[in-house]
């Protein structure tokens, strides 16, 4: 019997890209194979990302430029399928699958039965729990560094949000089958874990269906960050993204105590002004959040901090600006994300008045983008001189050229003669760039 052949493109953030691997790996299982020639493919798969408009809109220009006379089966999944419902066939009529984030393990079952003819048309955008993660074989190639998500979905309520729609509400996966998965990817060669969630630190494990351990019923972040670095082979963790008004003394604590947890936290403010953050809904202030980031840095001195931000959010003044950029002075981030905003449909702020003009987001994200270059860069040649750790994961352009990842996150260069991927090695930091550092491996 011939092959039935299918193609998987991820938009968005680190949880898609998790997700799409955990297709993949669902689709080979049931006997479907990958290829990565889209005009080659049988079934053509689309997983999603809502979070600003050109996120969505991309994946429509997409599906013209991709399909071939092969094609038999189009699949959109993820948030844009979640949050446009039946709407996405009117868009397209090439369409014929949309399947929400919480149902991707039906999609073998569903590509079937548009095969077989059974349905001209499927849409599915239940919001069941856990079942996609069980059905996950995890029998595919294990990367050095590898992600595992603990929680999905988001209570919070950004007034310019899409995830608590299109995730739904907040849920935390049972610690033993987290343990499970991580173990997993060890035994299979991974040595670094990036616990992934929408809102890591409000991670909450359900006692119920916890058999391990002795400290009592709440499993919390940190519970669950201890439990992990005792984990066998794991040699470096780290978390992410976790919301300011979640971050606890506790978890700062684990932070001093854990020596493989990175002194790094992705903790996103948003905007500087506190006008603003009551208008996001983001339940703190900017004192509350630099008292926090202060403390993490007191109980945990290495600690360093990434973070997001929105510009031209609905009234944001030039003085609102003003007061982000302060933000990024004060704190020195590692690396930050800036954003336009993005008026997004059903979100509380897309009816606010006072929406920017695009022009006026333009102009502020590139003073901010520049703030924060400004920053990088700064950092960046603070860095020569030191020694960091580094796991190398990938080949550079040049011949002998290897790239990793420090414990920041950040990439590092370096140049030599025996191939350091798979492994953590002590680089000394000689030259640095805005988006990376350079250096040389250092004898054991
Ligand atoms: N417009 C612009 N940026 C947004 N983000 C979330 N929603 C929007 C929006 N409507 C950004 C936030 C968040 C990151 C993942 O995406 O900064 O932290
Ligand atoms: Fe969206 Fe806010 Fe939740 Fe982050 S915390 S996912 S920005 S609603």
């Amino acid at each position: 019997m011939q092959e039935t052949s299918f193609y998987i493109k991820a938009y968005g953030c680190q949880m898609n890209v998790y997700d799409s691997k955990n297709i993949i790996e669902i689709m080979e299982c049931r006997g479907f194979v990958r290829t990565l020639d889209p005009k080659a493919a049988d079934i053509l798969v689309f997983y999603t990302c809502n979070i600003r408009e050109n996120a969505a809109r991309k994946v429509f220009s997409a599906i013209g430029m991709l399909k071939s006379s092969k094609t038999k089966v189009i699949a959109i999944g993820g948030c844009v399928a979640q949050a446009e419902k039946d709407e996405i066939f009117k868009k397209s009529s090439l369409i014929d699958i949309v399947f929400g984030p919480h149902v991707y393990h039906k999609l073998p079952d569903y590509i079937g039965q548009i095969l077989n003819g059974e349905q001209s048309k499927i849409l599915d955008i239940g919001l069941e729990k856990f079942n996609k993660f069980e059905k996950a074989q995890r029998k595919n190639d294990v990367l050095f560094s590898e992600f595992v998500t603990i929680q999905e979905g988001c209570d919070n309520f950004c007034s310019y949000c899409v995830v608590p729609y299109t995730r739904g509400r907040e849920y935390s996966r049972a610690a033993k089958d987290i343990i499970s998965d991580i173990r997993y990817l060890i035994s299979n060669g991974a040595k670094e874990i990036t616990l992934l969630g929408q809102n890591v630190n409000s991670y909450d494990g359900d006692a119920a269906y916890i058999n391990i351990g002795t400290k009592g019923n709440t499993w919390k972040l940190d519970r669950l960050l201890y439990e992990i670095s005792g984990i066998d082979g794991l040699k470096r963790l780290r978390y992410t993204t976790s919301h300011p008004k979640d971050i606890t003394v506790d978890l700062m604590t684990a932070h001093s105590e854990i020596p493989i947890l990175v002194p790094f936290a992705h903790i996103p403010i948003q905007s500087g002004s506190d006008r603003i953050l009551k208008l996001m809904n983001r339940g703190h202030t900017v004192a509350e959040y630099l008292d926090k980031l202060k403390m993490f840095r007191t109980i945990c001195p290495h600690m360093q901090f990434s973070s997001d931000f929105i510009v031209g959010f609905p009234t944001e003044t030039d003085e609102d600006f003003e007061d982000t950029v302060k933000v990024v002075n004060d704190v020195g981030y590692v690396v930050s994300y800036a954003f336009k905003y993005s008026r997004r449909k059903d979100t509380p702020a897309s009816q606010m008045d006072g929406q920017i003009s695009e022009h006026e987001k333009e102009g502020r994200l590139r003073m901010l983008q520049d703030s924060l270059s400004r920053h990088q860069i700064h950092r960046n040649n603070s860095l020569i001189g030191q020694v960091h750790s580094v796991l190398f994961d990938k080949c550079g352009k040049k011949e002998n050229q290897y790239i990793g990842k420090n414990g920041y996150m950040q990439s590092v260069v370096v140049e030599c003669d025996s191939n350091p991927i798979g492994e953590f090695r002590n680089v000394l930091i000689e030259s640095s760039g805005i988006n990376s550092v350079s250096g040389k491996i250092l004898q054991k």
